[in-house]
C-alpha cells in the first residue's frame, strides 16, 4: 500500500505518519509545503525507506498530479488551522483550504484513488455553554471563522466530488486534538511552553469556552479504521467524551507545575470565539468499531507536559516567533 499524506509534517498529519510507519508495512509519501506550522523534525526519526517527504504546495496541480498517480489513496490533512491567524489574514486559508483541496479533488478523480479527508468540528459553529446537546453528523454547517468556513467549504467540495464525479471519499471531523508534536501557537502547548519558560498562561475572556480533547493518537486511529471500514460519502464524526472548560485546563496545568491555581493572566478575548464544542461518535464506535485509547485527561496532559519537556530542541525554535504574532494580534485587539 502507498499512501500519499498532505501535511504530514504538521502536528496531526506528523502523527498519523508516525502511526501507519508503525502499525502497517505501508510506504508513505509526505506533501507538504512547510509553512511556519511544519516541522520537519516531526518526521526525522523515521527510517528512510519507508518514508518519501515531498517540499511542495497542494495547490500546485503538476506535482499533486505526478504524486498522486503513485500512490492508493491520500490522507489530507495539509491546511492552514489556526483561528487567530485566520482572523489576521484569511488568504492563505481561502487558498490552501479551498484552493488546495479542489486540486487533489481533481487529481484523485482523474486517477481514481481513494481519498480521505480529514477536517474539523467548528464547521458545525458553537454550542451554548448550559446546552447539552452535541455535535452529530445530521448538525448543519455553520462556521464562525475564516478558518472553519472554509474548512466547512473543503468538506463541501469532497461532498460535491464524490456525488457528481464518483470519487471514492469519507470525511471526518474531529474536536480539538491535543500530543505530541502540536505548535506552539495552540492552546495547550503555548501554556506548556510558557510554564516552561516562568510565564504565566494565558486565557482569552473569562476561560469558560469550552473544548472536548480528544489524544491524537486516537485521531490517528480512528482516521485509519474510517481508511479500512469507512464506506464512500459518508462523514464520521471522531471524539472521545473529552470537554473541558478552558479555565479547567490552565488550573490543571499549574497544578502539574506546582503553580498556585490563580496565576494566570486573563488577556483580550478572540473575536468571535466559538464557546462550546461537543461531538457524539456513537456513529464512528457503532459501525466501526473504533473506541478511544485515552480516557484520562490528567494523565494525558501530564504525558503531553513530559513530552515538551524533554523536546525543547524541538519547539524551542519556533517559541519566540509565536508569542511575537500573539503579540501583534493582542495590539490590533
Ligand atoms: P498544522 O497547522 O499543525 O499542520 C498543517 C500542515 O499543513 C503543516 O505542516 C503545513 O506546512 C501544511 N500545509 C499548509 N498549507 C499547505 C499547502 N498549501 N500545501 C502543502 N502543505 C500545506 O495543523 P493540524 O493541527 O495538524 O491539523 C491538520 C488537519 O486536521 C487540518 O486539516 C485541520 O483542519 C484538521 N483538524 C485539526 C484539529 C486540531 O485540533 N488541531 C482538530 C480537528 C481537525
Ligand atoms: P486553540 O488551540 O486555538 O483551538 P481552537 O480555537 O481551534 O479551539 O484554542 C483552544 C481554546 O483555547 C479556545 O477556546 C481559545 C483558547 N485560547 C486561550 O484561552 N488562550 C490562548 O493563548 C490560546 C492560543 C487559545
Amino acid at each position: 500500500m502507498r499512501y500519499l499524506i498532505t501535511g504530514g509534517a504538521g502536528f496531526i498529519g506528523a502523527n498519523f505518519v508516525h502511526y501507519l510507519v508503525e502499525h502497517t508495512d505501508a510506504h508513505v509519501t509526505v506533501l507538504d509545503k512547510f509553512t511556519y506550522a511544519a516541522s520537519a523534525a516531526s518526521l526525522a526519526d523515521l527510517p528512510g525507506n519507508r518514508l518519501t517527504v515531498v517540499r511542495g504546495d497542494i495547490c500546485d496541480e503538476g506535482l499533486v498530479d505526478s504524486l498522486t498517480r503513485s500512490c492508493h489513496a491520500v490522507v489530507h490533512f495539509a491546511a492552514e488551522s489556526h483561528n487567530d491567524n485566520s482572523l489576521e489574514d484569511p488568504s492563505p486559508f481561502v487558498r490552501s483550504n479551498l484552493v488546495g483541496t479542489y486540486t487533489l479533488l481533481e487529481a484523485v478523480r482523474r486517477h481514481a484513488v481513494r481519498f480521505h479527508h480529514v477536517s474539523t468540528d467548528e464547521v458545525f459553529g458553537d454550542l451554548d455553554l448550559d446546552d447539552s446537546t452535541r455535535f452529530t453528523e445530521q448538525t448543519p454547517y455553520n462556521p464562525s471563522s475564516p478558518y472553519s468556513s472554509t474548512k466547512a467549504g473543503s468538506d463541501l467540495l469532497v461532498r460535491a466530488w464524490v456525488r457528481s464525479f464518483g470519487v471514492t471519499a469519507t470525511l471526518s471531523n474531529c474536536s480539538n486534538n491535543y500530543g505530541p508534536f502540536q505548535h506552539v501557537e495552540k492552546f495547550i502547548p503555548r501554556q506548556i511552553t510558557n510554564l516552561i519558560d516562568g510565564v504565566p498562561p494565558r486565557l482569552y475572556g473569562s476561560g469558560r469556552n469550552v473544548r472536548d480533547w480528544i489524544h491524537t493518537g486516537d485521531h490517528s486511529r480512528a482516521v485509519m479504521a474510517i481508511l479500512e471500514k469507512g464506506v464512500s460519502g459518508e462523514t464520521y464524526l471522531i471524539g472521545a467524551d473529552g470537554e473541558q472548560d478552558n479555565l479547567s485546563v490552565v488550573r490543571e496545568l499549574l497544578r502539574i507545575f506546582g503553580r498556585s491555581e490563580d496565576w494566570f493572566e486573563h488577556v483580550a478575548d478572540r473575536p468571535g470565539h466559538d464557546l462550546r464544542y461537543a461531538i457524539d461518535s456513537s456513529k464512528l464506535r457503532r459501525e466501526l468499531g473504533w473506541e478511544p485509547g485515552h480516557h484520562d485527561f490528567r494523565e494525558g496532559l501530564e504525558d503531553t507536559v513530559r513530552w515538551y519537556r524533554e523536546h525543547e530542541e524541538w519547539w524551542r525554535p519556533q517559541k519566540a516567533a509565536a508569542e511575537a504574532r500573539y503579540r501583534s494580534q493582542e495590539v490590533a485587539r
